[in-house]
């Protein structure tokens, strides 16, 4: 009985120390819901433990996303398909910015032309 409750104690308390890890996370820098929810870690995007305001190179997002032409086919019905324009392979960032609301660039120029969906 002991035992049991002694390992019931220990599953609260990590999950509380877990909840107050996130919490604490949250409060230093927001990051967008679809990163947070399957866990990317700050080092998955940085390359460092303790980001500083380094610039985050597209390879790291590459490494899950896949490359241009990859993404130029997941958006294949996108019209046009901001993966593949007379921009050429612009940082991802650009548009994907992580701590703050996403943009599309293209809008820049092309205001009210174009509907996307953009994460
Ligand atoms: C999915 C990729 C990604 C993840 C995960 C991520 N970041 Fe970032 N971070 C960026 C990008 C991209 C920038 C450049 C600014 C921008 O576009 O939002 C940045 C900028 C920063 C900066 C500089 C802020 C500034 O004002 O220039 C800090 C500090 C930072 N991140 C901390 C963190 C911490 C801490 C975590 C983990 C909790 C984290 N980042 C997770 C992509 C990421
Ligand atoms: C460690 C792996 C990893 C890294 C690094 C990463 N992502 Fe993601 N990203 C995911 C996962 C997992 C999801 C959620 C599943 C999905 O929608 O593909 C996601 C979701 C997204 C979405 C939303 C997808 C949708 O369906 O709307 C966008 C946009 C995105 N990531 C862009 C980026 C960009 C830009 C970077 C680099 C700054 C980046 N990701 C870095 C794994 C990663
Ligand atoms: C010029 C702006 C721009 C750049 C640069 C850009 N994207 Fe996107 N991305 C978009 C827009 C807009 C959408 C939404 C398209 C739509 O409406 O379906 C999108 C959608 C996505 C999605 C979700 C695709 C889906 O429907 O499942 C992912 C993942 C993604 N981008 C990753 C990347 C990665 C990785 C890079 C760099 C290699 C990148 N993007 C560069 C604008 C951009
Ligand atoms: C710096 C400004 C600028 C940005 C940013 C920009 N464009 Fe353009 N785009 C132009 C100009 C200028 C033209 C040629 C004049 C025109 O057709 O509007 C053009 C032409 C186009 C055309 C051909 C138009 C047609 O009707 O035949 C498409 C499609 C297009 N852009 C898509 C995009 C996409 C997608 C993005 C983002 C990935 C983007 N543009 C970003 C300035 C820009």
């Amino acid at each position: 009985m002991t035992r049991v409750n002694s390992s019931i104690s220990i599953v609260i308390l990590s999950l509380f120390c877990g909840l107050s890890a996130q919490s604490q996370e949250k409060k230093t820098v927001s990051q967008p819901p679809h990163h947070l929810k399957a866990g990317v870690h700050c080092f998955d995007c940085h390359q460092e433990e303790k980001p500083t305001k380094k610039a985050v190179a597209s390879d790291s997002c590459m490494t899950c996303h896949g490359d241009y032409p990859a993404m130029k086919a997941v958006t294949k019905n996108a019209k046009p398909n901001p993966h593949d324009s007379h921009l050429g392979e612009i940082p991802c960032t650009e548009c994907h910015r992580q701590h703050q609301p996403p943009v599309v660039k293209c809008l820049e120029c092309h205001e009210g032309k174009y509907k996307f969906n953009i994460r």
